[in-house]
């Protein structure tokens, strides 16, 4: 049997319930190298603590170190009205049996990356991490294979009209990733606004019938409920599962050369990430910005990874 070649990745992220969805997702199609906890959706201590619970459920190998415990220059600013007072919705998953391996997520980006080539950087929450990583060693920038982020967008915002959650909540930290060089993309909310889950997705995962897929049954429910892109639909936007699926299903997205800045001004527009899009004027394009997703292949492969889930790897 030929073994599927899976892309590496390190996945920065702030759990969050689709960032726990992204971490099921990424269990299946990626070879995940490395996690690493960032303040967002809630406080350090508890994304870090459901990254671990994530870790126990889909017994993961890889090694997990926290980080940054607040955003480079703002004050934290979180999300438990979204995410639920934890950060894993209402979820009732047991407590981790092992702490972080380190409490240095930047140390550890910025040594695996020297280790191993051709590594992805998969940020999902606030950029913090991967900013001080950047400035610690600006050369990480090319020695990833790229930077693939959700956040910011072309267009809509969620926390303000103008901005996404992971950008409003360390602005500072994004600017320096959009104007760092790197191999950047962007699924934004005009992306991940297309993949959306609800109760009928949650209902398949419960009729599966396994621990995995009964937490991903009330990740779906919770987040169907929280994060709703219209009033009273009961589907929520998939945004953390798409960075993941760019990665390893990149024939599934449509994207885009464009410049991106990141407002860190603005009396109405901080952490806008504000997208060129005057295809006549020639501007030095920093980021791939993605439009477009076969949604239905995205939802099949997130629920995939929950049907298949291996607890044997
Ligand atoms: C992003 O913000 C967080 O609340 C989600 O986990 C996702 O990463 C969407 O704006
Ligand atoms: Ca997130």
């Amino acid at each position: 049997m030929v073994s599927e070649s899976k892309p590496k990745i390190i996945l920065d992220c702030d759990p969050g319930v689709d960032d726990a969805i992204a971490i099921i997702t990424a269990c299946r199609w990626a070879n995940i190298v490395g996690i690493t906890s960032v303040s967002g959706n809630v406080s350090i201590e508890h994304t870090t603590s459901n990254a671990l619970k994530m870790k126990k459920l889909l017994n993961i190998a890889a090694p997990l170190h926290s980080g940054a415990s607040r955003p480079i220059a703002s004050e934290p600013f979180h999300a438990s009205h979204v995410h639920g007072q934890t950060g894993l919705g209402d979820t009732n998953l047991p407590e981790p049996d092992d702490l972080a391996d380190s409490d240095d997520a930047v140390g550890f980006i910025l040594e695996k990356t020297r280790e191993e080539e051709g590594i992805h950087l998969v940020p999902i929450g606030p950029l913090t991490n991967i900013a001080l990583a950047i400035k610690a060693d600006p050369s990480l920038v090319n020695r990833v294979a790229s930077i693939t982020l959700m956040g910011g967008g072309a267009g809509v915002g969620n926390v303000t009209p103008a901005a996404e959650f992971n950008i409003f909540a360390d602005p500072e930290a994004a600017d320096l990733v959009f104007r760092s060089g790197a191999q950047l993309n962007m699924v934004g909310l005009n992306l991940t606004h297309q993949v959306l889950m609800g109760s009928m997705h949650a209902d398949y995962c419960y009729e599966l019938n396994t621990p995995v897929a009964k937490a991903a049954g009330d990740l779906l429910n919770f987040n169907g409920r929280t994060h709703g892109t219209e009033k009273g639909s009961h589907l929520g936007a998939m945004h953390d599962p798409c960075a993941v699926l760019a990665v390893t299903h990149p024939d599934l997205f449509t994207s885009k050369p464009r410049s991106v800045v990141v407002e860190l001004e603005g009396a109405h527009t901080r952490g806008q990430t504000l997208v060129d899009e005057r295809d006549w004027v020639d501007t030095e394009k920093n980021c791939n910005v993605y439009y477009g997703v076969d949604s239905e292949k995205a939802i099949g492969l997130i629920l995939q990874a929950v049907s298949e889930f291996d607890p044997n790897g």
